[in-house]
């Protein structure tokens, strides 16, 4: 059985990472979306929240998973079995990163596999960072996010506006 796990920061999940699920699905007889607990950074939304946002997305995808991870990622891959890391890409700028961290983590463990997943041009503009600072300005970002994720975001910045 041929495992890959999807890591990121999802503060919050989009279209976009969902379009990377939803293909890594079908590639992969098990994706596991893998959601890193950093503490030192403060996100909009806690470590609880995006991994029910993500489990609310995924629920109709038999083979998706959420988890979470702290550490480096190449310890975590190599702890639970990963066949392979699923990253997408949006432009010549992931490119970029996206190579300087591949090659990161295969110095640190060269039996570490990538694949690099094309976004579907529908999905190219949208960032986490960007879908966060329409919200916070009251914009509409129903065609970004899931409908919960939508919800979410909408209840903070209001809950925010009142603090
Ligand atoms: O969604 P993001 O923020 O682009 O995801 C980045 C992520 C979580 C994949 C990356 O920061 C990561 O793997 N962090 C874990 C720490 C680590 O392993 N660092 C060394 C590799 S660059």
């Amino acid at each position: 059985m041929r495992c890959a796990v999807y890591p990121g920061t999802f503060d919050p999940l989009t279209f976009g990472h969902l379009d990377i699920i939803s293909r890594g699905a079908v590639l992969f007889d098990q994706v596991v979306v893998s959601i890193l607990h950093n503490p030192s950074k403060q996100p909009l939304f806690s470590l609880t929240e995006r991994m029910e946002q993500v489990r609310w997305s995924v629920r109709d995808i038999s083979n998706v998973t959420v988890d979470n991870f702290s550490g480096l990622l190449v310890d975590y891959y190599r702890q639970n079995g990963f066949h392979c890391i699923i990253r997408g890409i949006r432009n010549q700028a992931d490119v970029q990163n996206e190579m300087q961290m591949t090659q990161m983590n295969e110095s640190l463990d060269s039996s570490v596999q990538t694949v690099f997943l094309p976004t579907r041009p529908d999905f190219l503009f949208i960032s986490s960072t960007l879908v966060k600072d329409v919200a916070l300005h009251g914009g509409d970002v129903h065609h970004l996010v899931p409908p919960h994720v939508q919800d979410a975001l909408q209840n903070r910045y209001d809950q925010k506006r009142t603090d």
